[in-house]
């Protein structure tokens, strides 16, 4: 899908169970908007890979399936907000999850005098991610993301946009995917209300193919950022 939108001051928060999309609708809205897509799972796996601190305290909490606590990531996203490339605007990809993330980034939010264009909610059934996730493929250079059904790698195992060789994640095992979406249910799952409440949610289908899933987004959006 091409074309790229130039509109100024456009922040955005992606909201869904694992495996809904964001990641994959996310890269498709920072092309179109030109803004950075902010994935805190991709910032926390390059800390896991690099061995730092932050990797370190993130790790256990991963590969179980569970948040990293609130106090660690409001503290990496508020950092990575201040950077320059975050002027034009930016694309929050799998933050915030849970109420305390929520009120910490309205109030960083507010501090920037950057309020929030509107929090797009990726609506899937929890069955179908299970099969997702599972012929999921990741690359641990760029951060791309492949389906060995719905979206495969030109070349088999081999990335696309680096050429880096393909993996699956930890935290795709079956048994890490239904406790993901049993922490979704319980503690994030409530931001659905939260960004209702506020007026700012927007809901859209998943479980169509994904340039459909892209078009209903950019359809919703328009009328949003239209009016900022
Ligand atoms: P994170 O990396 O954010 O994982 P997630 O939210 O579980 O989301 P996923 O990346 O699994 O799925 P997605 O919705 O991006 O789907 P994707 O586009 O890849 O977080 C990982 C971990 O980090 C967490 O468990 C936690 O420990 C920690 N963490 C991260 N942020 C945190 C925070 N704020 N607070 C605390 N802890 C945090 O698509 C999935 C697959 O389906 C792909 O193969 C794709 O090709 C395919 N696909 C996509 N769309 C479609 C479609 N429409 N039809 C068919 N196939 C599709």
């Amino acid at each position: 899908m091409g074309g790229r939108r130039e509109a100024e001051g456009v922040q955005l928060v992606l909201l869904g169970p694992p495996g809904a999309g964001k990641g994959t609708q996310a890269e498709m809205l920072s092309q179109f908007y030109g803004i950075p897509q902010i994935s805190t799972g991709n910032i926390l796996r390059a800390a896991v890979q690099a061995g730092s601190e932050l990797g370190r305290q993130a790790q256990k909490y991963m590969n179980a399936g569970q948040l990293v606590p609130d106090e660690v990531i409001i503290g990496v996203v508020q950092e990575r907000l201040g950077k320059p490339d975050c002027a034009a605007g930016f694309l929050l990809d799998g933050f915030p999850r849970t109420v305390p993330q929520a009120e910490a980034l309205d109030r960083v939010l507010a501090e920037m005098e950057r309020p929030l264009t509107a929090a797009v909610e990726v609506a899937v059934d929890p069955e179908e991610v299970v099969e997702r996730l599972s012929l999921r493929r990741t690359c641990p250079q760029c951060a791309a993301v492949y389906h060995l059904k719905n979206k495969p790698p030109r070349q088999p195992g081999v990335c696309d946009a680096c050429g880096a060789a393909l993996v699956q994640r930890e935290d795709d095992r079956e048994e890490v995917i239904r406790k993901r979406l049993e922490v979704y249910a319980q503690q994030t799952a409530p931001l659905v209300d939260y960004y209702a409440g506020k007026k700012l949610l927007l809901k859209v289908d998943g479980g169509q193919e994904i340039g459909a899933v892209q078009a209903e987004i950019r359809r919703k959006l328009e009328a949003v950022v239209n009016k900022a």
